[in-house]
């Protein structure tokens, strides 16, 4: 994949966090998720790709724009084809009420190269470079504890797990807490969350627990490029969800995936902050229709992580943030 790509995408998560973040605590999910939906859809148009997106906002009949088989880009001879994972929004109730940890996340891979995961949830464990190989999803927490402690060089009582707040994880939480560790209970936003743990001023060690499988794939993109290490368990809500799953080519529904096998080969990944976070900061504005935003833009091939802090005229943009 073309390196230069990675900058063009930025622009993607660009114009979408631009534009969602005007709705940041105005209590109207929808509309915010509209928003950064119709931008990434349109800034896609100027870059000289054939991508299908793999990871959307749904299934062809549940969303109209950024579904799960969409072209994408804008086709030439020499495009590249390549799959797409993307989250216009994610952390949409996050921005509806102006929380902690909206991103705009695109993932790129060689075609074929991502799990197709449908939309169900995965359990999930994250963790920096240091811990990558170390863990597993068949130890118990406290196992994966001592395992970070030690490879971390902290004591058990200086780690930070996070968490989503959810009754899910009453046990887990309970057990985190037995070990002595200290838990970062997120209301959403594991994504943002699970790439906290390979940067070091974040304060973040591990993500453990189960949130969305889609994220999953985007979030084991990311720690691929970091040096991370992701493992993800499909976790089905009904018989229905899994027959999903089967029609999606998952084979083996109690399969326990690498990080490799849910993000292979060489990967991209970019992400714009909507709101401030743990990794970036959100949209900010400023008089004269100016506007900052901050991004991350990652390449697996070289294992360089770019933060780019871009000031946006936004009286020269006709598209995203402006009506
Ligand atoms: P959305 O962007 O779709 O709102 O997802 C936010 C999120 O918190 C994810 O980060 C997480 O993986 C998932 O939802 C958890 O799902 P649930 O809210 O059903 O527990």
């Amino acid at each position: 994949m073309d390196r230069n790509l990675a900058l063009e995408f930025v622009r993607i998560t660009e114009a979408a966090s631009l534009a969602c973040a005007r709705y940041m605590g105005r209590g109207d999910e929808k509309a915010a998720d509209q928003a950064a939906v119709d931008a990434m859809r349109k800034a896609f148009d100027r870059i000289n790709i054939d991508g299908t997106v793999v990871i959307g906002e749904g299934e062809r009949d549940e969303a109209p724009m950024l579904f799960i088989g969409e072209k994408v880009g804008k086709v030439t001879e020499n495009s590249p084809k390549i799959d797409i994972a993307l989250d216009p929004l994610e952390g949409t109730t996050i921005c509806a009420n102006g929380g902690f940890g909206a991103l705009s996340v695109i993932a790129v891979a060689e075609q074929g190269r991502f799990l197709h995961a449908p939309d169900t949830y995965m359990e999930k464990l994250a963790c920096g470079p240091k811990c990558a190989g170390l863990l597993s999803l068949d130890n118990t927490v406290t196992q994966n504890i001592e395992i970070a402690s030690q490879a971390l060089n902290k004591n058990i009582d200086e780690l930070v797990v996070v968490v989503l707040d959810r009754p899910r994880h009453q046990d887990m939480i309970q057990e985190i807490r037995q070990t002595g560790a200290r838990i970062q209970l997120i209301d959403d936003g594991d994504v943002s969350a699970g790439i906290a743990t390979c940067l070091n001023d974040t304060g973040i060690d591990l993500l453990f627990g189960t949130g969305g499988a889609p994220e999953g794939v985007i979030t084991a993109a990311a720690l691929k490029c970091l040096g991370g290490d992701f493992w993800g368990r499909l976790k089905f809500r009904s018989e229905d969800e899994k027959q999903r799953a089967i029609k999606m080519g998952v084979k083996d529904l109690d399969k326990t995936y690498t990080r490799d096998e849910l993000a292979q080969g060489d990967v991209m990944f970019c992400a714009t902050g909507v709101t401030d976070g743990p990794l970036l900061s959100g949209v900010k504005t400023f008089p004269g229709q100016k506007a900052t935003t901050h991004s991350l833009v990652l390449r697996s091939k070289t294992g360089t992580s770019r933060f780019i802090e871009a000031t946006h005229n936004l009286k020269l943009k006709s598209d995203g943030f402006l009506k």
